[in-house]
């Protein structure tokens, strides 16, 4: 029997091992990564939870009102992202995605979001912020840890300011640092 058992085991750990190795080996040919380029992007977010044509909605909550800073509730959001302050300056993409309240004691959002661009050399192309953001800071960093189209690899970071703030409702200022190829 035990010969048998060993013999399994080993068997086991070929048929996972196999896959591995070959998958690396592919994408080692497949991945030409040209030089690395930095982007600059700038531009405002318009975060609208209330009015007519309101872009992000709340889609869960506590059952209980004891938790302050909004903490537990958790908003889907399709934000449209302009060149200008104004929200009838020229759009240029739009970011979807969730955001929750997750700070205790103030307020606080954990953030997971695609940027993507609708126009220009970038349109079709969008990056990935997965972060933290302390929104009653004047002044937050954002981590960018990902990208599609023209930011394939991205990572860099993200500069915000509150622009406009009738709560919930907000305008946003972004700079945007990426390294992709
Ligand atoms: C909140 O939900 C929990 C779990 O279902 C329940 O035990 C609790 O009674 C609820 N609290 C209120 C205030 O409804
Ligand atoms: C952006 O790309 C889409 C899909 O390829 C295309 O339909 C659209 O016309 C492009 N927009 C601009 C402004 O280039
Ligand atoms: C973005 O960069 C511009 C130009 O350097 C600067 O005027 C603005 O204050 C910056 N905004 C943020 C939110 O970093």
């Amino acid at each position: 029997m035990r010969p048998d058992i060993s013999l399994a085991a080993v068997l086991v750990i070929i048929v996972f091992l196999m896959p591995l190795e070959g998958y690396v080996v592919r994408g080692g040919d497949a991945l030409k990564l040209g030089k690395e380029k930095v982007t600059h992007l700038h531009f405002f977010l318009h975060d609208s939870v209330t009015g007519k044509n309101p872009t992000a909605v709340q889609v869960a909550s506590p059952n209980v009102t004891s938790f302050p800073f909004s903490f537990g509730s958790v908003l889907v959001i399709d934000d449209v992202l302009t060149e200008g302050v104004e929200r009838s300056s020229r759009l240029v993409g739009n970011v979807q995605g969730i955001y929750a309240f997750t700070g205790l004691d103030k307020y606080s959002l954990i953030m997971a979001v695609d940027f993507a661009f609708t126009t220009g050399k970038y349109n079709g192309s969008s990056f990935s912020v997965m972060s933290r953001n302390p929104i009653s800071e004047p002044r937050r960093e954002l981590a960018v840890v990902g990208g599609r189209g023209k930011f394939q690899l991205a990572r860099g970071f993200a500069h915000l300011t509150t622009r406009f703030l009738q709560f919930p409702d907000a305008i946003i200022e972004y700079n945007v640092t990426l390294f992709h190829y």
